[in-house]
């Protein structure tokens, strides 16, 4: 997965631009996706994220929040599935941020075929990189297994160092994580950052058939504490999607 912000000001057409994008999980698709009332029917176009199991998670656990009346920002939106829940659940606006704006507007579309009628904004922009704020909700699903980063984390990291730039006082970071991605010490550094910590829910899940591709990653998960577990020979990891209030 490409982690570098890609420049809005490209003359390329959209579908060029996507399909220049490719790897594991960039495949087309059209998904019939359930978050507890929210049915929704995706167009996933090549070069965009297909949600995995972490999203889903991630989107489940969005249903059962109340975002009423609050500008929530999504870093890495994909597909726009969680954009939808949570304009859904009461949002006022909406700003969305990917590498790429062919993925922006894959989202635009997914999002207007939900009827979404609340402000979008949409912001190619290199991670925490983004402009406007402060947010009332942070919300997000980053990449780990393919951050493309030697620090594996450096998402997740960067993502709970920098929240307080994105997030006004006493609003909320939502975001999901694998065990792989080390549970205990994404909770120190949120507390240590003066966050209150809730985990939303925890589900597992079996390994995705990329991670067999990356040995890797398969060794950096075995030294993780309870990063994973076996049951009849097939490796499980557990997703657990966190809700912080910045201090
Ligand atoms: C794990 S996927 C999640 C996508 C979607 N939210 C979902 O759950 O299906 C991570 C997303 O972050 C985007 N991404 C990767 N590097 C990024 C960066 N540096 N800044 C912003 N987004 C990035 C990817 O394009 C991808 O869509």
């Amino acid at each position: 997965m490409p982690s570098e912000a890609r420049s809005s000001s490209s003359a390329r057409p959209a579908e060029e631009a996507l399909e220049e994008r490719s790897g594991d999980n960039l495949y087309p698709a059209q998904l019939d996706v359930q978050f507890g009332d929210h049915a929704m029917h995706l167009d996933v176009p090549a070069g965009v994220w297909n949600p995995t199991p972490h999203g889903a998670h991630l989107g489940e656990m969005l249903a059962g929040c109340d975002f009423s009346g609050e500008h929530v920002l999504e870093l890495g939106t994909g597909c726009g599935l969680h954009a939808i829940v949570i304009a859904q659940q009461g949002a006022r606006a909406l700003t969305l941020t990917e590498i790429d704006q062919a993925i922006l507007d894959n989202a635009r579309h997914n999002l207007g075929k939900h009827e979404i009628a609340v402000p979008i904004h949409t912001q190619v922009a290199d991670w925490t990189h983004v402009n406007g704020g402060p947010f009332d909700a942070l919300v997000t699903n980053p990449p780990f297994c393919k951050s493309g980063k030697r620090y594996r984390r450096h998402f997740i990291d960067t993502l709970i160092l920098d929240a307080h730039k994105l997030v006004r006082p006493g609003g909320r970071l939502l975001f999901v994580q694998s065990s792989m991605a080390d549970i205990s010490r994404s909770l120190n550094l949120m507390r240590d950052c003066g966050m209150t910590v809730s985990v939303l829910g925890e589900t597992s899940g079996p390994f995705r058939a990329y991670y067999d591709e990356d040995p890797a990653f398969l060794a950096e998960a075995a030294r993780i504490p309870n990063g994973y577990s076996v049951r009849d020979g097939t490796r499980y990891e557990r997703l657990i999607a966190f809700e912080a209030q910045l201090p």
